[in-house]
C-alpha cells in the first residue's frame, strides 16, 4: 500500500473470543429470566443448556476442563465433555454459565456468564478440589506479588508499583469467615476493602480493568473460578497466583493420594500456560464491570467483555437482541 509499511505479510487470524461473546450472551439471556425467582437450579439449567448449544456451534474440537456443578451438584457442563463442531483447533474449555447464582436467585448485583478457551493441554485441572486461595492484580503490578508473603508486603509492593499510598489501595475479597485472617491483615495496613457476597471472577477482572478502582483480589474462592480468572487476567496482562485450599484433613489426604500438592504455589503459567487464550463474560444482573440484561420492547440488551490473549485486545460489546427473530433461528427460548 503506497505510503504505508506493512509489518509483515501475516494476516490476522481468527479471534474465537468474538464467537464466545455469542455463547455468554445466550447464557446470560437465558439466566436473566430467573432474576429474583429463588430458583437456582432452574437458572443453572437454562444457562447451561444455552451455553452448551452455542458452544457446539463454534468451529473447534473442545473439551471441558473446568465445568461447574461439583460443589453444589447443580446442572453442569461435565468435565471431559466434548464441545464444538469437532474440527481443529483442539481447545481446553473453562465455563461458569452463572458466576453468582445466589445473587441472581435473590435479585442482587454482580452475576455474570463466563467462558474461556485455551489450546489443548494448557489449562490446570483442579480435579474435585473446590477452593483455592488467590491473589490477582492488573498489568501495572505484574511481577510484584507473592501469595506466600504477608498481606502487608503485597500491599506495599502493589502501592509502589501503582505510585499510590498504601491506604489508597482497594482490595476486593469474598465475604467469608475463611477469609477473616486476610481481611484483618488488610485492615491493619489501612487498605480499603470491597467485600463481595459472590462472584470472584468479576472481582479478579476488576483488578485488570482501568478505572474500576480495585487494585487487588485476595482470598479463598472457587477453584474453577480461579482458572477462569487466570485466563482473563493472563489475556489482560495482569497476574494471578493460587494455592489449593483443603476444607478438612480428609480432603487434604484425598488430594495427596491423587498427586495434588496443597503447598504448591500455582503461578499464572500453572493455571493456564498459553498466551493464546480467549475469554468472554456477559452481565446477567448489574455489576461494577458489566450491566445486566435489560429488557426492551421486543427484546433485550446485553453487555459483554471479550478478550484475546495473543493481541491483548479487550472489547466491550453492547448487543441488542430481538426475541422474535432469534426464536425463529435458534433452539433457545428467550
Ligand atoms: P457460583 O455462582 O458458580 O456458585 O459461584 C459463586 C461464587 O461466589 C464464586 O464466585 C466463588 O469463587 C465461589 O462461589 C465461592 O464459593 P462459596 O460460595 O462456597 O464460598
Amino acid at each position: 500500500m503506497p505510503g504505508r509499511e506493512m509489518l509483515s505479510e501475516k494476516k490476522p487470524s481468527r479471534n474465537l473470543a468474538i464467537e464466545l461473546a455469542r455463547v455468554t450472551e445466550a447464557a446470560a439471556l437465558s439466566a436473566a429470566r430467573f432474576m429474583g425467582r429463588d430458583d437456582k437450579e432452574g437458572a443453572d439449567q437454562a444457562s447451561v443448556d444455552a451455553m452448551r448449544m452455542m458452544l457446539n456451534t463454534v468451529d473447534m474440537n473442545g473439551v471441558v476442563i473446568i465445568g461447574e456443578g461439583e460443589k453444589d451438584e447443580a446442572p453442569m457442563l461435565y468435565n471431559g465433555e466434548l464441545l464444538g463442531t469437532g474440527i481443529l483447533p483442539d481447545m481446553d474449555i473453562a465455563v461458569d454459565p452463572i458466576d453468582g447464582t445466589t445473587p441472581l436467585a435473590k435479585g442482587r448485583d454482580n452475576s455474570i456468564a463466563t467462558v474461556a478457551l485455551a489450546p489443548r493441554g494448557t489449562m490446570f485441572d483442579p480435579g474435585p478440589f473446590v477452593y483455592m486461595d488467590k491473589i490477582a492484580v492488573g498489568p501495572l503490578c505484574r511481577g510484584v506479588i507473592d501469595i506466600e508473603k504477608p498481606v502487608a508486603e503485597n500491599l506495599q509492593a502493589i502501592a509502589k508499583a501503582q505510585g499510590k499510598r498504601q491506604e489508597d489501595i482497594t482490595v476486593v475479597m469474598l465475604d467469608r469467615p475463611r477469609n477473616q485472617d486476610l481481611m484483618d491483615q488488610a485492615r491493619a495496613c489501612g487498605a480499603r476493602i470491597r467485600l463481595i457476597t459472590d462472584g470472584d471472577v468479576a472481582g479478579a477482572l476488576m483488578t485488570a480493568w482501568p478505572d474500576s478502582g480495585i487494585d487487588v483480589l485476595l482470598g479463598i474462592g472457587g477453584t474453577p473460578e480461579g482458572v477462569l480468572a487466570a485466563c482473563a487476567i493472563r489475556a489482560m496482562g495482569g497476574e494471578i497466583q493460587g494455592k489449593l485450599f483443603a476444607r478438612n484433613d480428609e480432603e487434604l489426604k484425598r488430594g495427596q493420594e491423587m498427586g495434588y500438592n496443597f503447598e504448591q504455589v500455582l503461578t499464572m503459567d500453572d493455571l493456564v500456560s498459553s498466551d493464546d487464550v480467549f475469554f468472554a463474560a456477559t452481565g446477567i444482573t448489574d455489576g461494577e464491570l458489566l450491566d445486566g440484561v435489560k429488557y426492551q420492547p421486543h427484546g433485550a440488551r446485553t453487555d459483554s467483555l471479550v478478550v484475546r490473549g495473543l493481541t491483548g485486545t479487550v472489547r466491550q460489546i453492547r448487543a441488542v437482541h430481538s426475541f422474535e427473530k432469534l426464536e425463529k433461528v435458534s433452539g433457545i427460548q428467550y
